[in-house]
């Protein structure tokens, strides 16, 4: 992994940019993994900006989402759908029909996940996929446990990451508890990885991302495998190697 510290989330949402805006410059038809949370909000705000001093355009630009919670309605303010369109496409020069976020409200599920790892092959795979990573070490929805060979599934959300998202919800009770997640053999198939790292909340994962075994029980752990990763970190994250 290409580890790149860095010292605030400014610092790593303005790297990010960078490296995105590169990417979708210098590929004819750029397929892009998106993620979802608070850590590429800024990435996101950023590309807007870039697209508007006409610096990049997703006009052949495909994507592909990480997850989505299963129940949520599309126009849910909620679902991942939302949050998307809100934070990126509806304000970029994106195509409707290029984009894909699965759907949480499928009447079959299974046949949704299926869905989106067909799209993935026939759009020829993902090129560059973004990355948050949770306190617990989950990728996409993948929560510790998660086979390292699973495909687009259903997943059960930890306790935790019910916790960490309720910050979203009037309550906690409204928290969904399932969703739909790329699976983590989905995620290692794509050409190259970016993840994104901020604040002290992720201390302890980064922590164990560096220095910690492989293992099913912290998911991002797989990374270390794969051949073109870059890690953009701030200085919060790593607190614990100056402690
Ligand atoms: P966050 O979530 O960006 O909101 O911290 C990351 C994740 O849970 O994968």
């Amino acid at each position: 992994m290409n580890v790149i510290k860095v010292k605030d989330y400014d610092e790593m949402s303005e790297k990010a940019t960078e490296f995105m805006v590169d990417r979708i410059n210098s590929l004819k038809n750029p397929v892009l993994g998106l993620a979802t949370g608070s850590t590429p909000e800024g990435l996101y705000q950023r590309i807007i900006e870039k697209h508007q001093q006409d610096e990049v355009s997703f006009k052949n630009v495909t994507t592909f989402n990480l997850d989505e919670y299963v129940g949520l309605e599309q126009n849910d303010p909620n679902s991942y759908y939302n949050f998307m369109n809100e934070k990126l496409f509806s304000q970029v020069d994106i195509a409707a029909d290029r984009v894909h976020i699965p759907n949480g409200v499928a009447a079959d599920l299974e046949k949704e996940c299926m869905e989106h790892e067909r799209a993935i092959e026939q759009a020829g795979g993902i090129d560059v996929q973004v990355l948050g990573i949770g306190g617990n070490g989950h990728i996409g929805f993948n929560e510790p446990g998660t086979s390292f060979d699973s495909k687009t599934h259903i997943v059960d959300l930890d306790e935790s990451t019910i916790q960490a998202n309720a910050r979203f919800f009037h309550s906690i009770e409204e928290v969904p508890t399932q969703a739909i997640s790329m699976g983590i053999e989905t995620i290692m198939n794509s050409k190259e990885i970016l993840l994104l790292v901020s604040g002290e909340t992720k201390a302890d994962a980064t922590a164990k991302l560096l220095h910690g075994d492989i293992s099913e029980d912290f998911p991002a752990s797989i990374l270390k495998k794969h051949e073109n990763v870059t890690v953009i970190v701030d200085e919060a994250a790593l607190e614990w190697c100056r402690g």
